[in-house]
């Protein structure tokens, strides 16, 4: 059962409670009734004696006036005497007249009070209508004939039942009450838990230089709080040193890979180049293309996660020149998948970074000539519209299942992975076009239908007052996270 800690502890609180309660009720009545029974039987003693003494004194007449004035002296309850003989014949009798004309005692027990000499006491249900009597059968001195005395029990039941009626109403309201307090205890105990749950489930990868409030308590929610905290340091201490592992890695690989890009264009435009080593070396270059991408990728993801965000460059971009030039970076390996990838495009001038806006473009065409099967169709188109420029990327590929498109730029989704085996990735190009997009203060958004293919619809702010485009001259740069 996974109730709450709150219900669970108020619902312990409250069974503990009530078997508590019902405990002490239960042992209250019976020492209630069994006192009541006590007293009776002391009155009883009493009577007894005075009878037996005046019976012997005053003889068999003066039974019935003797008892009655002993009637009169205990005011209280219903009380029958009688005298029976050994056989069990009423002699004698007084008091209620229902009971106390029939013997009040059967044979055996009137056989046994004749035997002991320190009287029997005995509880039964007397008279027509079953009422009980607390009974006390002695043998009158020097005769064969005994006295009983009894009184009612009425009384005592009454008083008994008084108690319980009084406990089962009072019971369930302190329970009640005793619950209620404990409910609230119990919440004002976790509310701190609960405050640092909500701000440590708030604390995501990007935000891991926060620390959830520990409340100054000095108890163990003190410590669970200072745990925590300890816990998301040491996570950001390992993250950061991830983090700036890769951007060191990332960086490093740029510079080989830019001598090898540059040594095989070299030995390409060699005429003496045989060629199948023409083949080999294109291929290379490819290749060294693709892992430059992957590079850039990574260095971007890293600057991303740093502290000031992507550094982005403020300079005049021709988004028609962007298109153009990653078609043409992607020429060769649509053309050699049998895809045709095809570019339409006005110009539109944007306020942004060009190597950015190239790599962002880049990853999704990227994509289309990789998921998209041979003979398929890949089109980059770019266009103004109000206020902005709008670069799409659409091809006819097998399209993005419908549950996935939602998370698409998520980092690290992926379609189901026997589709991309073999295509690389690891699920972050979408995710740094998205960061590259919002850096620049513009939108991307995902279309697609399952069989039919794919639409990325990249939106970005275009310059007011566009001027000469001088991709040379940054006119400021801007930080964004
Ligand atoms: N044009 C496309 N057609 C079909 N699926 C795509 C397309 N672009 C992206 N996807 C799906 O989105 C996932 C995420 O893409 P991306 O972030 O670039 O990661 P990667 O390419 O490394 O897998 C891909 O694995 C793929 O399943
Ligand atoms: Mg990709």
């Amino acid at each position: 059962m996974s109730l709450p800690v709150r219900v669970r502890l108020t619902l312990w609180y409250g069974s503990l409670l009530e078997a508590m309660l019902v405990g002490l009720g239960a042992f209250l009545i019976v020492r209630l009734r069994a006192d009541l029974v006590a007293a009776i039987d002391r009155s009883l003693d009493t009577r007894a004696a005075q009878i037996a003494l005046d019976y012997t004194g005053d003889g068999e007449e003066e039974f019935r006036g003797v008892s009655e004035s002993s009637l009169v002296a205990v005011p209280r309850g219903e009380t029958a005497d009688q005298v029976l003989s050994p056989s069990g014949t009423v002699l004698q009798s007084a008091g209620d007249e229902a009971v106390s004309q029939e013997p009040m005692i059967g044979a055996a027990d009137l056989a046994r009070a004749r035997r002991d000499g320190a009287g029997l006491r005995l509880t039964a249900a007397l008279g027509a209508d079953r009422e009980p009597f607390r009974i006390l059968a002695v043998r009158l001195p020097d005769r064969p004939d005994v006295l009983v005395v009894s009184e009612s029990l009425e009384d005592v039941d009454r008083s008994v039942h008084r108690l319980l009626g009084l406990m089962l109403l009072a019971g369930p309201a302190a329970l009640a009450a005793a619950g209620g307090g404990g409910w609230w205890i119990a919440g004002e105990a976790l509310r701190p838990v609960r405050r640092m749950t909500e701000e440590a489930a708030a604390i995501g990868p990007g935000r891991l230089h926060e620390r959830v409030g520990v409340p100054r308590t000095r108890d163990e929610i003190e410590r669970l709080g200072m745990t925590l905290n300890a816990m998301l340091a040491r996570l950001e201490r390992s993250v950061d040193e991830q983090r700036r592992f890769v951007a060191d890695a990332a960086h490093e690989l740029r510079t080989p890979l830019a001598i090898m890009r540059s040594e095989i264009d070299v030995s390409l435009a060699s005429d003496r180049l045989p060629p199948a080593a023409r083949a080999v070396l294109r291929s290379a270059a490819d290749e060294v293309g693709r892992m430059s991408g992957i590079v850039e990728n990574l260095l971007t993801l890293a600057r991303m996660d740093e502290e000031g965000g992507l550094e982005i460059l403020r300079a005049p971009v021709d988004l028609a020149d962007v298109a153009g030039d990653v078609a043409r970076r992607f020429q060769a390996a649509a053309g050699s998948k049998g895809i045709v990838l095809g570019v339409s495009a006005e110009h539109v001038v944007v306020l942004g970074d060009r190597e950015r806006l190239l790599q962002a473009v880049a990853n999704l065409v990227d994509n289309a000539v990789k998921y998209t099967q041979p003979g398929g169709h890949v089109e980059v188109s770019v266009r103004a519209a109000p206020g902005r420029g709008r670069v799409v990327v659409a091809d006819d590929g097998p399209g993005i299942p419908p549950e996935l498109l939602p998370r698409i730029f998520d980092r690290f989704v992926r379609a189901d992975a026997v589709r991309s085996r073999g295509t690389g990735g690891a699920g972050l190009g979408l995710a740094i076009c998205r960061g590259i997009v919002e850096a620049h203060g513009g939108r991307i958004r995902a279309e697609s239908e399952p069989g039919e293919g794919s639409r990325f619809v990249l939106e970005l702010p275009v310059v007011e007052d566009a001027g000469p485009v001088d991709p040379a001259g940054p006119t400021g740069t801007m930080r964004v996270r």
